[in-house]
């Protein structure tokens, strides 16, 4: 599955503001203070516009001021750059100088301690390796097919008509999926089905816990500890050797050191919550990116016969799952592109400056909140033509919008670490809706889809769908 991502020569005008050359980092002379935002009230700062509408806010102010601010959030310093230059600039800096940990502290509330981002590098390094092996090309072309028979098999009972929620269709083929392919077929069948509700608890807690402490006895939290708790029974009750098609071990077993690994063996405790950790990275993700692709292309019918018809050669004479095929779903990868453009599922990249940094010749000093924003970031108008609407031909030869060096689409972050599951991600998205697309006509309740405030921000429940069985 590819990212389709190379170099695009019409990257034009900066936004307003900004300095048309690169400046060196090395010339003190040339270092500038980062232009605050005006405005802001004492002590809350500009938390109240930043809070209430973080894209909205973010895409004015540097549209206003340019690719590189500062403003305060009830006295939380904040540095946000926004544009392909200053992204790959701040994607580019080593962890040492751009923390992670300092953010992803946040995340021992639900996962417990040392699991992702709250790890130090090395340790957050290891546990990626760990995943590879999931994500490599022999595993890949399993979950391709193991992909596209969870989408058939989930909507095999959906009747001749009916409306199902979009939101909650598309969450739980993705956790069908993540579990499947990452876990093992045994937890599939067992837990699946729930994972959508145990994690969105989990995220729960997790948005609940930046204003409460997470200690504190709330019915939410309680909530949290009980699915964390149900997660890891599963997990530690999975069969040794219930492991998914494709790879030679159960990841729980290598993880444990049941199965040969060249990384030291976790207790049970740990390596379920590590599990839990790559549940939680898959799948809250992934479903968002799979029901925005849906709900942008229902508010978009006229779109519908060409991805149907895309589908009907690809699959005419029913040639064998594999990744290949779904790598040559040209224009529901366009469709795709554009969702992850206008509704990325990180809608911030966050860092800590670990030490006083100059970025692009801005002076960001030591302790700023530093945010890239893909969400503004997308809907530039000297990146992005007319950006704010919806036009998957923008990725068409000829046009190619998306090609630039550095790369304007960072849906799925760049630079030192970039998102391991793009191509996983991908390939769901693809299975879910090749299989939506061939079996249904699908059709919007009600046209007007909202942003529901959660840390993906996916679509708003209830976001129902009509549907009518094509094929018998
Ligand atoms: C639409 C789906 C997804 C999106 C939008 C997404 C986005 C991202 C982003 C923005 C980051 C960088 C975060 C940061 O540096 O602060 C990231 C990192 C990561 N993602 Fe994803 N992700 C998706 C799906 C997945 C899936 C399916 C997996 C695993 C199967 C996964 C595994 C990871 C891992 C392990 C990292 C950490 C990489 C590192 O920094 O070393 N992601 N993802």
């Amino acid at each position: 599955m590819s990212t389709d991502r190379g170099p695009h020569p019409a990257q034009g005008c900066p936004v307003r503001g900004a300095p048309r050359e690169a400046l060196s980092a090395e010339s003190p002379a040339a270092v500038r203070e980062l232009p605050r935002v005006p405005g802001g009230r004492p002590l809350v700062g500009h938390a109240v516009p930043f809070l209430r509408d973080l894209v909205g806010f973010l895409l004015r102010q540097h549209l206003a001021v340019g690719e590189a601010l500062a403003f305060s959030v009830a006295g939380k310093q904040v540095a946000s750059f926004c544009g392909p230059r200053v992204n790959a600039a701040v994607l580019d800096l080593p962890h040492e100088d751009l923390d992670r940990r300092e953010v992803g502290r946040r995340l021992d509330v639900v996962f417990g301690p040392r699991v992702a981002f709250d790890a130090p590098e090395d340790v957050m390094a290891a546990q990626n390796r760990r995943l590879l092996p999931a994500l490599q090309r022999e595993a890949m072309s399993h979950h391709a097919v193991t992909m596209l028979r969870v989408a058939e098999q989930y909507t095999a009972d959906w009747g001749a008509h009916g409306t199902v929620d979009l939101v909650t269709a598309v969450r739980e083929m993705i956790a069908l999926m993540t579990a499947h392919c990452l876990v093992g077929p045994r937890f599939g069948q067992e837990v699946g089905r729930r994972i959508p509700t145990l994690l969105g608890h989990l995220e729960t807690a997790l948005m609940v816990s930046f204003a409460v402490d997470p200690r504190a006895p709330l019915p939410c939290y309680r909530r949290r500890d009980r699915a964390r708790e149900t997660l890891i029974r599963a997990i530690k009750a999975l069969a040794p050797g219930d492991r998914p098609s494709g790879l030679p071990h159960s990841p729980f077993d290598v993880l444990t050191g049941k199965a040969p690994s060249e990384e030291p063996a976790l207790d049970a405790e740990a390596a379920a919550e590590l599990v839990i950790g790559w549940l939680y990275a898959a799948n809250e993700t992934t479903a968002v990116y799979g029901a925005w692709t849906g709900a942008l292309l229902l508010q978009h019918p006229q779109w519908l016969p060409i991805l149907v018809k895309e589908q009907e050669e690809l699959f005419a004479g029913a040639p064998p799952a594999s990744p290949q095929l779904l790598h040559r779903m040209h224009r529901l990868g366009h469709c795709m592109l554009e969702t992850e453009r206008l509704h990325p599922s990180a809608v911030v990249i966050p860092r800590t400056a670990a030490r006083d940094l100059v970025i692009e010749g801005y002076a960001v000093p030591r302790g700023h909140l530093v945010l890239l924003c893909p969400a503004a970031s997308h809907r530039l108008p000297h990146v992005f033509r007319d950006p704010d609407r919806y036009d998957p031909d923008r990725y068409l030869p000829g046009r190619e919008e998306h090609r630039g060096t550095p790369s304007p689409l960072i849906g799925f972050s760049g630079g030192r670490a970039p998102c391991l599951g793009m191509a996983f991600a991908q390939m769901a998205v693809k299975a879910a809706w090749s299989v939506l697309l061939r079996a249904f006509d699908l059709e919007l309740a009600d046209p007007e889809v909202r942003v529901a405030r959660r840390i993906f921000m996916p679509p708003r429940r209830p976001c129902p769908v009509r549907y009518r069985r094509r094929t018998p």
